[in-house]
């Protein structure tokens, strides 16, 4: 078997379901007797990804002094390189003491069925000034209108934190049986593909011309074995385009527009933070995790509004220490259609053109075409894409 690119932090990834079927059994009937709390919706995806074995080599929710410490330097207190804080933050803990074994209830599923057992190793709270100053280090800003600032704080302040037994992954299996994939089934498939040279593509959006040939330049230049197109399953801000409508038009582009087999279609149940350069590391982390050897990243990277330079989210990557990421970088430019060369390119490798030689649209601009049923210029949209996005505006009329 090939060897893959190593997990982050460990020789081997460490997921936290529980895979034996006997075992896991055994805990879902122990959770019907362990004290109980309906956790967030964030918490939740923490708890699917860290089952996936994405967030290798996390063993479940940190503590406070972790938390402050990769907010503030980008490392657990223990030294490991880790981007984001991952919590189980909530307002209320109820019946819930340290040194228990707690059942965590999944928001997000009718019932609120178990979704996890943690160990409770501690329970401590952020003060106001700490969840301000955490809030800064990981969004940017503290702004409130901020959508995933809004999430974080509407959470809690108060931290149970200890080692997860991961029971299920939530609604992601049921809802995108075809799509969502665990780190461990990723690198299974990469291995049974005897990939060497792997290129992750993040995407919470529909892919259009510009993405799609980001993607071959992307592959074309590190002269890749495969692409991983890996979209977020979770939940987004509202008037983000769905999961379920975002999963076909990538299907459909794929299938008429890439060579067979070259391309693997697969998703994380993970929701969307908007936490731009932050999100850029945590997602290369996670590919890492996945077995790509490369990651895109390209103008504003997981940002929202304008919270975030265009580039700051392939800057931040100077500030990884030396050896705390094995995946590299495909920083991208600003891509587009150029009219002179009819084709997509990098603006900056177009440096002869003017702004007008590009058919440049605004995300705002797009949305109104296809809620109005007329297809973008096939420049900018695949008209197969175009059409399935025109269905989905106008149903939601
Ligand atoms: S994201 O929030 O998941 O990053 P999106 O799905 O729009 O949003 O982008 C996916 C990837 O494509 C990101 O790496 C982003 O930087 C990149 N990207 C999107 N559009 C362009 C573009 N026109 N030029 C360069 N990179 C782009």
């Amino acid at each position: 078997m090939a060897s893959l690119i190593a997990p982050h932090g460990s020789e081997q990834l460490n997921p936290l379901f529980v895979a034996d079927d006997n075992t896991r059994a055994q805990l879902i009937q122990e959770a019907a007797s362990l004290p109980s709390i309906a956790i967030s919706s964030a918490a939740a995806g923490n708890a699917v990804m860290l089952g996936g074995g994405y967030f290798n080599p996390l063993t479940g929710f940190m503590n406070k002094a972790d938390a402050l410490s990769v907010g503030a330097s980008l490392q657990t207190t223990a030294g490991l390189f880790w981007p984001t804080p991952v919590l189980n933050l909530v307002a209320n803990t109820g019946d819930v003491s340290v040194g228990a074994r707690i059942a965590l209830l999944d928001p997000n599923v009718d019932g609120q069925p178990v979704l996890a057992i943690q160990q409770v190793d501690a329970i401590e709270t952020l003060s106001a000034a700490e969840l301000e100053t955490l809030t800064q280090q990981v969004f940017g800003t503290t702004d409130a209108k901020h959508p995933g600032v809004a999430e974080f704080t509407a959470q809690g302040n108060t931290l149970i934190s200890g080692p997860i037994q991961v029971l299920n992954y939530s609604y992601f299996e049921s809802d995108f049986p075809d799509t969502f994939r665990t780190a461990v089934d990723i690198r299974n498939e990469i291995s049974t593909r005897g990939w060497k040279r792997i290129v992750a593509f993040q995407t919470r959006n529909p892919m259009h011309r510009a993405h799609e040939e980001l993607c071959h330049m992307a592959m074309d230049r590190l002269n890749a074995d495969g692409l991983v197109i890996h979209m977020l399953l979770g939940k987004l801000k509202p008037g983000d385009i769905p999961a379920p409508v975002r999963d076909a038009s990538i299907r459909k582009m794929i299938e008429l527009y890439f060579p067979e087999n070259s391309a693997l279609i697969t998703g994380y149940g993970f929701d969307m933070l908007y936490a731009g350069p932050r999100e850029a590391l945590l997602h290369a982390v996670f590919r890492q995790n996945m077995g790509a050897t490369h990651f895109i990243v390209g103008r504003d990277h997981a940002g929202v509004g304008d919270y975030y330079e265009p580039f700051e989210a392939q800057e931040i990557f100077d500030q990884v220490p030396a050896g705390g990421l094995k995946i590299e970088l495909f920083k991208a430019d600003h891509t587009a259609y150029s009219k002179k060369l009819n084709k997509v390119v990098m603006m900056r490798e177009a440096p002869d053109h003017t702004k007008e030689d590009f058919v440049l649209l605004s995300g705002t601009a797009v949305r109104e075409m296809l809620g109005k049923g007329i297809a973008p210029p096939p420049e900018f949209s695949r008209p197969e894409v175009a059409k399935i996005l025109m269905d989905h505006y106008q149903n939601e009329a």
